[in-house]
């Protein structure tokens, strides 16, 4: 098993634990967070360090996954997945053994695809994303760099997320749609046409609030 190090101790993390246990790929060597953290646990892994100290760990361990979650914001995944690769860390795709991804989907670098999740084929995922638990990803649909798509929530066949969307719980994308990027769309929502304008969008219908 290769080892790996999360970066993010909170809810997000512990949903990653068990997929990456499920794997047996890996083995989970602790988890990085905020100084005050340090010593705690989360499940069974120890927080041993901060995301400052990265390079203290690539001799030994050069996998890294970021576990800090994302709704309102990429920009802290995205600052975390810079300072690993300045430190010579890599970040692999990880893979649930509950999910299905078709052979003609492609997934790009630090993207977890967990549990019961679907991509069919000809669809193709960006870097650092999160494809949650139940999640659909249609054919041919794509998914930009630095995206939430969240728990069940449904992107239909040719739609097209840009980066650093977030998609919310339940929420449903219509085929053949374009989400620009830096949306927020609430959970359980449907979006029916092209989003064009970046914002924070909710419901059925759907209306943007800011
Ligand atoms: C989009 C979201 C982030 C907005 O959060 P926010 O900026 O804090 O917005 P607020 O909670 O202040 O809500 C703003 C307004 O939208 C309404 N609203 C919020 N979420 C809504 C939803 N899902 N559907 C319909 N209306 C909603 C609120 O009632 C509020 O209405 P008001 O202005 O009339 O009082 C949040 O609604 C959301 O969907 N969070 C993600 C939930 C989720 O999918 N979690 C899964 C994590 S794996």
């Amino acid at each position: 098993m290769n080892p790996i190090i999360l970066i993010g101790g909170g809810g997000h993390c512990i949903s990653c634990i068990d997929v990456i246990e499920k794997t047996g790929l890996y083995q989970i060597v602790g988890i990085l967070d905020l100084p005050e953290k340090i010593g705690q646990k989360v499940l069974d892994y120890s927080i041993i360090g901060t995301d400052k100290e990265i390079e203290r760990f690539t001799p030994e361990c050069s996998d890294f996954l970021i576990t800090v979650g994302q709704i309102k914001s990429a920009e802290l995944r995205e600052k975390i997945v810079n300072k690993v690769k300045a430190a010579g860390g890599k970040l692999p795709v990880i893979i649930s053994s509950l999910s299905y991804v078709s052979k003609h989907a492609i997934i790009e670098e630090g993207t977890i695809v967990m549990h019961h999740a679907l991509v069919n084929a000809g669809a193709t995922i960006g870097k650092g994303c999160i494809i949650n638990s139940k999640a659909l990803i249609e054919h041919e649909a794509s998914i930009g760099n630095y995206c939430h798509i969240s728990t069940g929530a449904i992107i239909n066949g040719q739609s097209n997320i840009s980066d650093y969307c977030f998609i919310g719980s339940n929420t449903v994308v219509a085929n053949n749609t374009n989400v620009t990027l830096n949306s927020i769309i609430a959970a359980g929502s449907q979006v029916l046409k092209n989003i064009e304008v970046s914002g924070t969008y909710i419901g059925h219908p759907l209306r943007k609030i800011r």
